[in-house]
């Protein structure tokens, strides 16, 4: 089955022959800890890796092998003699339990590898990093690691209709979740435990949020009955159980999403009421018998009152008050409720309604409950500005939810990387106090952590797309470490994905970093319009597209002008903001062209500060975004003959339509814009 995937980046192809001999020497003899389930797994990395980078069988020892000149010692300094004299003492017991150091020392006269943390967990990262830098050639004669998370909890979110096995804004088949036929177990299942403990991700939410029903885009009214709620039905709990002890030994809690009425679709309760006795007395047995089975459970992840799930306001009740309620069947087993912000649809503006329904209740939830927000007010959009909660609620542990999957930038046909825009959105200054005020500052306590919605499935790529494996990749090495800059992620995940050629590097970093600005443009006119884009329909089975009729609320066009109001004439979305930031955005002078149309209604000839009118930008961001795909994919294909010509062809088909979308969209929107405006391009390419 191993054929039908592939491998991403734990390729382990051989080492050049002037690393061979030290990597050899200190690795090819390994003695690891023998206890738990991480070690094992530990074992079975080096299995996997070491006879690709050196050619020849690792050798695995059960006590440490003397008679060899070097060798890679794992373990706890606890686990092992020569961890614990050859690493200075404290130095473990400073580190959080996923970090680890790596060394290279000298034991009894022996060149030795030490890879060593204060936790099982962390010698499963440690591990995984060393291999990256073998697979990658970096020297380790004298090396000397010490790392930490930045986060605690580094989570995936798949959105995978159990039993169904569709996925929503999914662009890569099927889900690889066959829930029908748990206990059994998949070897796709380990390999992906894999891909996910290398990045350092500690936790899967194995279902999507719409437990009940599909929010929009289908005429089919069966289609959009989901049945993600009966995960909690006790037989299902029990078939977890294996799934979990995959994930488990790679260091990975699994999550459920949960629905609010479960108390009565599941119990027989007559009431989900999160105030009433019998509902809460219903969550705790429920969470009794989960932790029975599955000792190291993650917890719940919640949509309530979002896109038509139930939640606490069928009952008048708050968010505080629903959150809550599971929080106190989670708590006496150290399990969290993620509990998400992403409501709308009683304001005009949604943009508002997040901080307006959220803020007043800071400081009310219980302490086992993480609020969910995703990095903007709206969903995903290629571009948008970040949420005003962030920062203003200091008492409340924080989520930060970003989206892997190309939704909004492509849909799986497109090459876009998102790595650029979370450099964006994490390094934005809100100017809110904490111990910083960066957006990638409000994630760090214990309970808080940043979750990725990805788009896994059955697809050979894993992503619908081999480029779009540089998002996942991405995601988990950002959040293990946000000060990584994009050049260094994306140069790391090319040469462990293509190989070391220099041009091949040089070439996928050009379309990788240029891709998102591109997008940007093509999609959206790069002034801060939002929900209107074309993806086209070919790879598609499932996309939100809307209507011609929907744009007019998204981008306020009329015979005078486009653009959004949020300032305080408007919505007052850039009120939620703290200053000098609200100020900033409410003045159109000094309000950053990229976010100009989300807070500004202006005319179609208002000038920007080179003097160009707000039309003319449009026109031409539209055109220059097909003309920088065009350079990207031209770029693409002067890799042939230099990777392999499936991972070629597959992308270069993909390149072509997408070209041929951004081009299609673009005279479709300036057009359209054109109507309204009725102004010509300066350069006679509209109308
Ligand atoms: C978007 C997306 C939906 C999803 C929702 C959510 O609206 O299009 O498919 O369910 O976000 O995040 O809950």
């Amino acid at each position: 089955p191993r054929n039908q995937y592939d491998d991403c980046w734990l390729r382990y192809d051989r080492v050049s022959d002037d690393r061979r001999e030290s990597y050899r020497r200190r690795i090819k003899h390994a003695y690891v800890a023998e206890e738990s389930p991480e070690c094992s797994a530990v074992r079975d990395e080096l299995r996997e890796a070491i006879p690709g980078l050196l050619g020849e069988d690792v050798h695995l020892w059960q006590h440490r092998p003397e008679t060899v000149d070097g060798f890679l010692a794992i373990g706890t300094p606890g686990d092992m003699e020569v961890i614990k004299e050859s690493i200075p003492d404290g130095a473990v017991d400073d580190l959080d339990d996923d970090g680890y150091l790596i060394r290279s020392v000298e034991y009894e006269g022996q060149d030795c590898l030490v890879v060593t943390s204060g936790a099982d967990q962390g010698l499963v990262y440690g591990t995984f990093h060393l291999l990256r830098l073998l697979n990658m050639g970096e020297p380790i004669d004298e090396i000397d690691v010490r790392e930490e998370p930045a986060y605690a909890n580094r989570v995936i979110n798949h959105w995978d209709n159990p039993f169904r096995r569709t996925v929503e804004r999914g662009y890569a088949g099927e889900s690889i979740f066959d829930f029908d036929r748990l206990p059994d177990l998949r070897d796709r299942y380990e390999d992906y435990a894999r891909l996910l403990a290398s990045l350092g991700i500690n936790g899967v939410v194995l279902n999507n949020v719409n437990t009940e029903y599909y929010p929009r885009g289908s005429t089919n009214e069966a289609s959009q009955q989901f049945d993600g709620w009966r995960l909690l039905e006790s037989r299902r709990l029990e078939d977890l159980t294996s799934l979990a002890s995959v994930f488990r030994r790679y260091g990975i809690q699994i999550y459920l999403s949960v629905n609010f009425g479960a108390p009565k679709r599941i119990g027989d309760l007559d009431t989900f009421d999160p105030l009433d006795e019998d509902v809460r007395q219903w969550w705790r047995e429920k969470a009794d018998e989960i932790y029975d089975l599955i000792p190291d459970f993650g917890g719940f992840l919640v949509k309530a009152d979002s896109e038509g799930q139930d939640g606490p306001y069928n009952y008048d009740r708050d968010h505080v008050e629903g959150a809550n309620a599971l929080a106190q069947a989670l708590e006496p087993h150290g399990g969290r409720v993620w509990w998400r912000a992403f409501v709308y649809g009683s304001h005009e503006d949604r943009a508002i309604q997040a901080y307006d329904t959220f803020e007043p209740l800071d400081g009310d939830f219980a302490e086992n409950v993480t609020v969910q927000i995703k990095n903007g007010p709206i969903d995903f959009q290629p571009r948008e500005p970040v949420s005003t909660l962030f920062g203003a609620m200091p008492e409340t542990d924080l989520g930060l939810e970003l989206q892997i999957t190309g939704e909004y930038t492509g849909q799986g046909v497109h090459a876009t990387s998102h790595l650029p825009m979370w450099k964006e959105i994490f390094e934005f200054d809100t100017h809110a106090d904490r111990d910083g005020s960066r957006v990638q500052d409000f994630f760090r306590g214990d309970g808080e952590g940043v979750v990725g919605v990805t788009s896994i499935g059955e697809d050979h790529t894993w992503t619908g797309h081999y480029l779009m494996q540089s998002n996942l990749y991405a995601f988990g090495r950002l959040i293990w470490d946000p000060d990584l800059d994009a050049e260094t992620i994306t140069d790391e995940w090319i040469t462990q994905t293509f190989g070391a050629d220099e041009a091949v590097l040089d070439t996928v970093r050009e379309i990788l970093l240029d891709s998102w600005e591109a997008c940007i443009d093509y999609e959206t006119g790069g002034l801060g319009l939002i929900h209107m884009m074309h993806n086209g329909q070919e790879y598609l089975e499932n996309h939100y597209y809307p209507a011609p009729e929907e744009w007019p609320g998204y981008h306020g066009a009329t015979e005078e002008g486009i653009g959004y109001d949020r300032t305080a004439t408007g919505s007052g979305y850039a009120q939620q903001f703290r200053d000098p930031v609200a100020s900033r955005f409410e003045d159109v002078e000094t309000c950053p062209e990229k976010h100009l149309l989300f807070f500004h209604h202006l005319p179609w000839d208002h000038e920007l500060e080179d003097g160009t009118t707000v039309i003319q930008r449009l026109y031409d961001n539209f055109y220059d975004g097909v003309e920088e795909a065009e350079r990207l994919r031209d770029l693409w294909m002067t890799l042939e003959g230099k990777i392999d010509d499936r991972r070629f062809e597959h992308v270069a088909t993909r390149f072509d339509e997408q070209v041929h979308q951004a081009e299609k969209w673009r005279d479709v929107i300036t057009g359209y814009f054109y109507d309204f405006a009725e102004i010509e391009g300066e350069k006679g390419r509209v109308p």
